[in-house]
């Protein structure tokens, strides 16, 4: 398998409830390399761009609601199969559905509150890195 990149984000919800350090160390035993990380919160206009995909669905108002909400850490994540790896050890969407053990499993809250962002393909991993992080920080 090939060493790849993808980008995460701890959401508002697992950032308030105090969970960004055990999600941390979750993605880290998990075999993710940290290749960088920030605190920052999203104004309205930030969080419309980064979700532009969902901008006519029902609920897009109310994740950017959420998701400008409080701090959110995004992160840089390496790892072999990294994208594909990530989207197993969030775990489902909904936690309802989420299998055990997995970080929406263990700290989401709901469909919507649901404490990790991951990308979902090379594409969007690729265009989701360079929306938070400079080619100097990715290093
Ligand atoms: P994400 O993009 O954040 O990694 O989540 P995902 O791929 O698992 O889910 P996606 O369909 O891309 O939805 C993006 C985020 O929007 C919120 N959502 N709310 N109320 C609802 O029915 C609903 N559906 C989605 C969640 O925060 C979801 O992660
Ligand atoms: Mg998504």
């Amino acid at each position: 398998m090939a060493l790849e990149r993808t980008l995460t984000i701890i959401k508002p919800d697992a950032v308030a409830a105090g969970n960004s350090g055990h999600i941390i160390a979750h993605l880290e035993r998990e075999g993710f390399r940290i290749v960088a990380m920030k605190k920052i919160t999203l104004t309205r206009a930030q969080a419309q761009a980064f979700y532009a995909v969902h901008s006519q669905r029902p609920f897009f108002d109310s994740l950017v609601d959420f998701m400008t909400s409080g701090p959110i850490i995004p992160m840089v994540l390496e790892r072999d199969n990294a994208i594909v790896s990530l989207r197993e050890v969030m775990g489902a969407t909904n936690p309802e559905h989420a299998a055990e053990g997995t970080v929406r499993k263990l700290y989401a809250t709901n469909i919507e509150r649901n404490a990790i962002h991951g990308s979902d393909a090379p594409e969007t991993a690729a265009v989701e890195r360079a929306f938070f992080f400079s080619g100097l920080e990715q290093g």
